[in-house]
Protein backbone atom coordinates (compact mmCIF):
# COMPACT_ATOMS: atom_id res chain seq x y z
CA UNK A 1 0.00 0.00 0.00
CA UNK A 2 0.96 3.06 -1.09
CA UNK A 3 -1.03 5.57 1.51
CA UNK A 4 0.22 8.98 1.55
CA UNK A 5 -1.22 11.53 4.51
CA UNK A 6 -2.70 14.91 2.74
CA UNK A 7 -4.02 17.79 4.95
CA UNK A 8 -7.58 18.75 4.55
CA UNK A 9 -8.86 21.83 4.58
CA UNK A 10 -9.67 22.23 8.22
CA UNK A 11 -5.98 21.43 8.91
CA UNK A 12 -6.19 17.95 9.99
CA UNK A 13 -5.11 14.93 8.29
CA UNK A 14 -6.23 12.45 6.33
CA UNK A 15 -5.04 9.62 4.48
CA UNK A 16 -4.95 8.80 0.34
CA UNK A 17 -5.30 5.83 -0.75
CA UNK A 18 -3.65 5.77 -4.52
CA UNK A 19 -5.18 2.19 -5.32
CA UNK A 20 -8.85 3.09 -5.10
CA UNK A 21 -7.97 7.27 -5.77
CA UNK A 22 -10.56 8.33 -2.94
CA UNK A 23 -8.89 9.62 0.84
CA UNK A 24 -10.48 8.48 3.90
CA UNK A 25 -12.40 11.68 4.54
CA UNK A 26 -13.44 14.79 3.02
CA UNK A 27 -10.82 17.03 1.38
CA UNK A 28 -13.18 20.14 3.47
CA UNK A 29 -12.14 18.82 6.71
CA UNK A 30 -11.58 15.47 7.69
CA UNK A 31 -11.97 16.40 11.79
CA UNK A 32 -15.20 18.82 10.74
CA UNK A 33 -17.10 16.40 8.74
CA UNK A 34 -16.40 13.24 11.15
CA UNK A 35 -17.94 15.37 14.27
CA UNK A 36 -20.84 16.52 12.06
CA UNK A 37 -21.58 13.06 10.77
CA UNK A 38 -20.67 11.01 13.44
CA UNK A 39 -20.59 12.76 16.57
CA UNK A 40 -23.26 15.35 16.66
CA UNK A 41 -25.49 12.96 14.21
CA UNK A 42 -24.66 9.87 15.71
CA UNK A 43 -23.23 9.66 19.57
CA UNK A 44 -24.85 13.12 20.77
CA UNK A 45 -28.19 13.21 18.84
CA UNK A 46 -29.71 10.65 21.73
CA UNK A 47 -29.39 11.63 25.02
CA UNK A 48 -28.62 8.50 26.33
CA UNK A 49 -25.70 7.51 28.57
CA UNK A 50 -24.88 4.06 26.78
CA UNK A 51 -23.77 3.04 23.90
CA UNK A 52 -23.03 0.00 21.88
CA UNK A 53 -21.40 1.59 18.46
CA UNK A 54 -20.50 -0.06 15.85
CA UNK A 55 -17.68 1.39 13.20
CA UNK A 56 -17.59 0.42 10.18
CA UNK A 57 -13.93 1.14 8.91
CA UNK A 58 -11.88 1.58 11.42
CA UNK A 59 -9.34 3.31 9.41
CA UNK A 60 -7.45 6.13 10.84
CA UNK A 61 -9.32 5.85 14.21
CA UNK A 62 -10.49 9.27 13.65
CA UNK A 63 -14.45 8.42 14.86
CA UNK A 64 -13.68 6.03 18.19
CA UNK A 65 -11.04 9.28 19.04
CA UNK A 66 -13.60 11.80 18.95
CA UNK A 67 -16.13 8.98 20.32
CA UNK A 68 -13.85 8.45 22.93
CA UNK A 69 -13.25 11.95 23.96
CA UNK A 70 -16.88 12.74 24.19
CA UNK A 71 -17.52 9.93 26.22
CA UNK A 72 -15.10 10.83 29.26
CA UNK A 73 -16.13 14.95 28.62
CA UNK A 74 -19.93 13.87 28.53
CA UNK A 75 -19.40 10.67 30.94
CA UNK A 76 -21.09 8.44 28.23
CA UNK A 77 -20.46 4.63 28.42
CA UNK A 78 -19.25 3.57 25.02
CA UNK A 79 -18.88 0.09 23.85
CA UNK A 80 -16.96 0.24 20.80
CA UNK A 81 -16.62 -2.45 18.17
CA UNK A 82 -14.13 -1.60 15.17
CA UNK A 83 -14.02 -3.53 11.86
CA UNK A 84 -11.15 -2.78 9.31
CA UNK A 85 -9.69 -5.17 6.63
CA UNK A 86 -7.15 -3.11 6.25
CA UNK A 87 -5.76 -1.67 9.26
CA UNK A 88 -3.41 1.65 8.85
CA UNK A 89 0.35 1.05 9.63
CA UNK A 90 2.13 2.87 12.24
CA UNK A 91 4.12 4.79 9.92
CA UNK A 92 0.89 6.67 9.15
CA UNK A 93 -1.00 6.65 12.13
CA UNK A 94 2.32 8.01 14.03
CA UNK A 95 1.74 11.06 11.81
CA UNK A 96 -1.71 11.91 12.25
CA UNK A 97 -2.42 15.00 13.45
CA UNK A 98 -5.69 14.56 14.83
CA UNK A 99 -5.04 14.64 19.14
CA UNK A 100 -2.96 17.70 18.94
CA UNK A 101 -6.17 19.64 16.96
CA UNK A 102 -8.65 18.53 19.51
CA UNK A 103 -6.53 18.59 22.83
CA UNK A 104 -5.84 15.33 23.74
CA UNK A 105 -2.63 13.68 24.17
CA UNK A 106 -0.83 11.98 21.31
CA UNK A 107 -0.72 8.52 23.43
CA UNK A 108 -4.63 8.06 22.86
CA UNK A 109 -4.97 7.96 19.29
CA UNK A 110 -1.37 5.49 19.62
CA UNK A 111 -3.38 3.37 22.56
CA UNK A 112 -6.36 3.06 20.04
CA UNK A 113 -4.12 1.59 17.64
CA UNK A 114 -2.25 -0.26 19.13
CA UNK A 115 -4.52 -2.11 21.69
CA UNK A 116 -5.35 -5.99 20.82
CA UNK A 117 -7.21 -6.64 17.61
CA UNK A 118 -9.97 -9.65 18.21
CA UNK A 119 -10.45 -8.91 21.80
CA UNK A 120 -12.32 -6.59 24.18
CA UNK A 121 -9.90 -3.96 25.65
CA UNK A 122 -11.30 -1.46 28.68
CA UNK A 123 -9.42 1.60 27.44
CA UNK A 124 -10.66 3.97 30.51
CA UNK A 125 -13.59 4.05 32.96
CA UNK A 126 -16.30 5.27 29.73
CA UNK A 127 -14.58 3.09 26.53
CA UNK A 128 -14.28 -0.20 26.03
CA UNK A 129 -13.05 -1.27 22.66
CA UNK A 130 -13.76 -4.03 20.46
CA UNK A 131 -11.23 -4.13 17.06
CA UNK A 132 -11.85 -7.09 14.54
CA UNK A 133 -9.92 -7.13 11.43
CA UNK A 134 -12.19 -8.31 9.02
CA UNK A 135 -13.99 -7.82 5.46
CA UNK A 136 -17.34 -6.30 6.90
CA UNK A 137 -18.60 -8.77 4.29
CA UNK A 138 -17.92 -11.63 6.68
CA UNK A 139 -18.89 -10.17 10.13
CA UNK A 140 -21.05 -11.44 12.38
CA UNK A 141 -21.18 -10.53 15.92
CA UNK A 142 -23.91 -11.48 19.05
CA UNK A 143 -23.08 -7.66 20.06
CA UNK A 144 -26.44 -5.89 18.80
CA UNK A 145 -25.81 -2.40 18.37
CA UNK A 146 -27.64 1.31 19.22
CA UNK A 147 -25.37 3.11 16.61
CA UNK A 148 -23.49 2.17 13.60
CA UNK A 149 -20.93 4.69 11.93
CA UNK A 150 -20.99 3.40 8.13
CA UNK A 151 -17.87 5.18 7.23
CA UNK A 152 -16.86 2.89 3.93
CA UNK A 153 -15.38 4.44 0.97
CA UNK A 154 -17.89 5.67 -1.47
CA UNK A 155 -20.23 3.09 -3.58
CA UNK A 156 -18.44 4.28 -6.47
CA UNK A 157 -15.11 3.07 -5.55
CA UNK A 158 -16.83 0.12 -3.34
CA UNK A 159 -19.91 -0.76 -4.60
CA UNK A 160 -19.72 -4.25 -2.65
CA UNK A 161 -20.00 -2.66 0.72
CA UNK A 162 -23.35 -0.52 0.11
CA UNK A 163 -25.64 -3.38 -1.25
CA UNK A 164 -29.08 -4.47 0.32
CA UNK A 165 -27.38 -7.38 1.68
CA UNK A 166 -25.68 -5.76 3.38
CA UNK A 167 -27.65 -3.07 4.84
CA UNK A 168 -29.68 -6.06 6.02
CA UNK A 169 -26.85 -7.31 7.74
CA UNK A 170 -26.24 -3.25 9.17
CA UNK A 171 -30.36 -3.57 10.38
CA UNK A 172 -29.94 -6.97 11.95
CA UNK A 173 -27.03 -5.84 14.09
CA UNK A 174 -29.23 -2.81 15.41
CA UNK A 175 -31.15 -2.91 18.48
CA UNK A 176 -34.65 -1.59 17.84
CA UNK A 177 -34.18 1.55 18.24
CA UNK A 178 -31.03 1.88 16.73
CA UNK A 179 -29.83 4.03 13.59
CA UNK A 180 -27.11 3.65 11.10
CA UNK A 181 -25.47 7.28 10.25
CA UNK A 182 -23.25 7.98 7.34
CA UNK A 183 -21.93 10.85 5.09
CA UNK A 184 -23.04 9.51 2.36
CA UNK A 185 -26.90 10.85 0.71
CA UNK A 186 -26.96 8.78 -2.61
CA UNK A 187 -30.51 8.21 -4.15
CA UNK A 188 -29.39 4.37 -4.92
CA UNK A 189 -28.16 3.58 -1.41
CA UNK A 190 -30.90 5.57 0.40
CA UNK A 191 -33.73 3.50 -1.73
CA UNK A 192 -31.28 0.32 -0.62
CA UNK A 193 -31.44 0.64 3.02
CA UNK A 194 -35.28 1.23 2.21
CA UNK A 195 -35.78 -1.23 0.93
CA UNK A 196 -34.57 -3.63 3.83
CA UNK A 197 -36.47 -1.71 6.60
CA UNK A 198 -34.66 1.21 7.67
CA UNK A 199 -36.82 4.62 7.94
CA UNK A 200 -34.64 7.06 5.87
CA UNK A 201 -34.27 10.45 7.66
CA UNK A 202 -32.13 13.27 5.09
CA UNK A 203 -29.92 15.03 7.05
CA UNK A 204 -27.99 18.62 6.38
CA UNK A 205 -24.20 17.70 5.18
CA UNK A 206 -21.04 18.80 7.24
CA UNK A 207 -19.05 21.39 5.21
CA UNK A 208 -18.58 20.82 1.38
CA UNK A 209 -21.51 18.41 1.02
CA UNK A 210 -25.48 19.40 0.64
CA UNK A 211 -26.92 16.48 2.50
CA UNK A 212 -26.11 12.62 4.79
CA UNK A 213 -28.20 10.46 5.82
CA UNK A 214 -29.30 8.92 9.03
CA UNK A 215 -30.97 5.38 8.31
CA UNK A 216 -33.26 3.98 11.44
CA UNK A 217 -34.33 0.70 12.34
CA UNK A 218 -37.99 1.47 12.80
CA UNK A 219 -40.05 -1.07 15.29
CA UNK A 220 -42.88 -2.23 13.10
CA UNK A 221 -40.33 -4.26 11.05
CA UNK A 222 -38.63 -7.37 12.34
C1 LIG B 1 -13.51 6.10 4.19
S1 LIG B 1 -12.26 5.14 4.98
C2 LIG B 1 -12.71 5.66 6.62
C3 LIG B 1 -11.90 5.16 7.71
C4 LIG B 1 -12.16 5.66 9.11
N1 LIG B 1 -13.53 5.68 9.51
C5 LIG B 1 -11.42 6.91 9.40
O1 LIG B 1 -12.04 7.86 9.92
O2 LIG B 1 -10.24 6.97 9.15
C6 LIG B 1 -12.88 3.47 4.76
C7 LIG B 1 -12.17 2.40 5.54
O3 LIG B 1 -12.77 1.13 5.24
C8 LIG B 1 -11.74 0.15 5.15
N2 LIG B 1 -12.19 -0.98 4.33
C9 LIG B 1 -12.07 -1.14 3.00
N3 LIG B 1 -12.64 -2.29 2.62
C10 LIG B 1 -13.15 -2.88 3.72
C11 LIG B 1 -13.87 -4.08 3.95
N4 LIG B 1 -14.19 -4.91 2.95
N5 LIG B 1 -14.23 -4.37 5.22
C12 LIG B 1 -13.92 -3.53 6.24
N6 LIG B 1 -13.25 -2.37 6.08
C13 LIG B 1 -12.87 -2.04 4.82
C14 LIG B 1 -10.59 0.91 4.54
O4 LIG B 1 -9.36 0.26 4.74
C15 LIG B 1 -10.69 2.26 5.23
O5 LIG B 1 -9.97 2.25 6.42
Amino acid sequence: MNNKIVITNDGSHSIFNPEINETYHSKHGAIVEAEYVFIKNGLLAENKKKFNILEVGFGTGLNALLTLQKSQQKEIDINYHGIELYPVLEKSYSQLNFTELIGEEKSKLLQLHECKWEEEQVLNNFFKLTKNKISLENYTTKTKFDIIYFDAFSPEKQPKLWTAEIFKNMYNLLNKDGFLVTYCAKGIVKRTMKAVGFEIIVLDGPPGKRQMTRANKTTSQK
